[in-house]
């Protein structure tokens, strides 16, 4: 077998993140070390091992500032400080210096479009009268109608209804509504105030100061409204692709974002090495995307086209080179995202037939009520894991994606936490399905989330997860994790793989295929029949392809001569 020449160490240092893997803590659900059902910073500390093993780059961590919890997290009380629940600040340094030792960079996640209800600032603005400073930080209007009695406008919330709520004066009386995008508990923070840049530079900092490599922004297409706060009006978003420049709607996406964005990229580049940002940034627009990605704004954004591009070589093929032509306009690499914290696991979203809808499907409820075969879905999750760590630029890992895990789709509404689910009465069954605490051990009485003994996980575990543990992975060729561990490591050491570009192989209807100099193809089959397995060494496969055949739903990874020897 030829050895995939080493990566040279310039790619290292101030551009690490233009080839980076990604993988996605989200701390409630990942280890529990204190035994109360919740997971922790101490849970991540004990774990750390399997991340390095698995060969990622990098980890995310979703929020771990203090919160009353109304959203996971993203509704935050402190930014400058660490959930008692998750633990302390100091064991959050220690964290950051382990991860460091053990080669891992740290992303953490900023909120910045909207604070919690219980933020010093909130409630200073409601103990305060209508028109004062303290009300100036948020959004507080009169209501519309003869006693104010209706919302400002017609905006609604993300979490189902309208996206304002009234306050309560401090007489008693009913009084302002303010504005909320999602929960009643995430009141929106207005950028035009100075406060509000000031507090969220001072965070960065704060952060970075500790050894921070970067910053996940949440809802950064979010931060600034329309002046006069106009009605929607039955205006679509994301906005079609041939609408004109200059029609923006009201509350995504404004023009006045990528100033904020210039500002923070000034204070990553003041460190050194600089920091990064991804931006959570939902656009659908190409061009309006990589508008966040100029040289002087965003380093990378997350690739949700990719998320939400169904098993369906055409589909999959023009959204890859849209991607890559867009991102290469600004000079920003692409990455390439399967799932997260809000969207349905691929593993249970490839389950579904197929099928290229106009708003991209990622919830469970879009596809609940389709045939599953599990087995299909679980197979294409792993070639298309293959195919996204093979294509240009960096890409993310949701954990337990490199377990293969399934959406959780049987937890009663009962126990269900997700605003979005209940916002919506149920329609949206909402992101719990994805955030059931991870199986670590076989065995265990909760598959090793917890120490034994301690309280339940916080959402309920289906009946044999241990099964689908690490544990009980490790050492299996055939597995998921043994997949995952063999592409990430070669990856790492590929000189083709990461940052660049690709060249497609014309190979018939059904295959993806494409070469990455040096040496290097990726082969993915998304027909129902084999097909040939062409020459090369095989680095990582994602179905047995020793039958000299690429199954059904397989991906694999070549080591090959120069392209004239083809
Ligand atoms: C982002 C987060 C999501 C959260 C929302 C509001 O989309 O990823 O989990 O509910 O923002 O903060």
């Amino acid at each position: 077998m030829t050895t995939p020449s080493v990566q040279p160490a310039a790619s290292d240092g101030a551009t690490w993140w233009r080839r980076a893997v990604v993988y996605q803590i989200y701390p409630r659900s990942f280890a529990d070390g204190s035994g109360d059902g919740v997971g922790d910073i101490a849970g991540i500390r004990s774990h750390l091992a399997h991340l390095s093993d698995l060969g990622v780059d990098a980890v995310w961590i979703n929020p771990w500032y203090p919160s009353p919890m109304k959203d996971a997290g993203y509704d935050v009380s402190d930014y400058r400080d660490i959930e008692p629940v998750f633990g302390s600040l100091a064991e959050a340094e220690a964290l950051l210096a382990e991860a460091h030792a053990a080669g891992l960079r740290v992303f953490l996640d900023i909120v910045p479009n909207h604070t919690s209800d219980k933020h010093r600032w909130f409630v200073d603005a409601l103990a305060s009268a209508p028109g004062s400073p303290e009300r100036a930080r948020f959004y507080f209007r009169d209501g519309r109608g003869e006693h104010g009695d209706l919302p400002p406008n017609d905006w609604q919330s993300e979490f189902g209804g309208p996206a304002w709520t009234r306050a309560t004066e401090a007489d008693g009386t009913p009084g302002q509504w303010y504005l909320r995008l999602f929960a009643p508990e995430q009141p929106d923070v207005n950028w035009d105030h100075p406060d509000i840049v000031a507090e969220f530079d001072e965070t960065l900092r704060f952060w970075f100061d500790r050894g921070v490599d970067g910053f996940r922004i949440d809802v950064a297409h979010g931060l600034v409204k329309d002046a006069g706060l106009r009605d929607i009006d039955g205006m679509p978003f994301p906005l079609p692709d041939e609408t004109p420049e200059g029609v923006d709607h009201p509350h995504w996406d404004q023009p006045g974002v990528h100033e904020i964005f210039r500002h923070w990229r000034e204070i990553a580049d003041e460190y050194d090495p600089p920091r990064a940002y991804c931006g959570e940034i939902w656009v659908g627009r190409d061009h309006r995307l990589t508008a966040y990605l100029r040289a002087d704004e965003l380093h990378t954004a997350f690739n949700f086209n990719h998320l939400m591009c169904p098993w369906l070589p055409g589909p999959l093929r023009a959204s890859i080179d849209a991607t890559i032509a867009s991102h290469a306009a600004v000079g920003a690499p692409p990455t390439w995202v399967l799932g997260n914290h809000d969207v349905c696991r691929p593993v249970s979203r490839f389950a579904r037939p197929q099928e290229l809808t106009k708003d991209g499907d990622r919830f469970l409820s879009h596809f609940a009520d389709r045939p599953a075969d599990f087995a299909a879905g679980l197979r294409r999750a792993r070639a298309a894991a293959l195919l996204s760590l093979a294509l240009p630029g960096g890409a993310y890992i949701y954990q337990g994606e490199e377990i293969g895990l399934p959406e959780v789709e049987d937890i009663p509404l009962e126990a269900m936490q997700d605003p979005l689910a209940i916002g919506t009465g149920y329609e949206n069954l909402g992101r719990d399905g994805c955030r059931v605490p991870l199986p670590w051990t076989r065995h265990g009485d909760s598959a090793g989330f917890s120490p034994d003994g301690a309280a339940s996980p916080w959402l309920p575990q289906p009946k044999g997860w241990g099964g689908l543990s690490a544990e009980a992975q490790e050492g299996d060729v055939a597995s998921t994790l043994e997949m995952y561990r063999d592409a990430l490591h070669v990856r790492r050491h590929h000189e083709a793989l990461g940052d660049g570009t690709l060249t497609w192989i014309e190979a018939g209807p059904d295959v993806l295929a494409f070469r990455r100099d040096p040496g290097f193809e990726c082969w993915v089959n998304l027909g129902a029949d084999p097909v040939p397995l062409p020459d090369g060494e095989v680095l990582a496969e994602s179905a047995d392809v020793s039958g000299a055949t690429i199954p059904a739903d397989g991906a694999v990874w070549l080591q090959v001569s120069s392209p004239s020897d083809r």
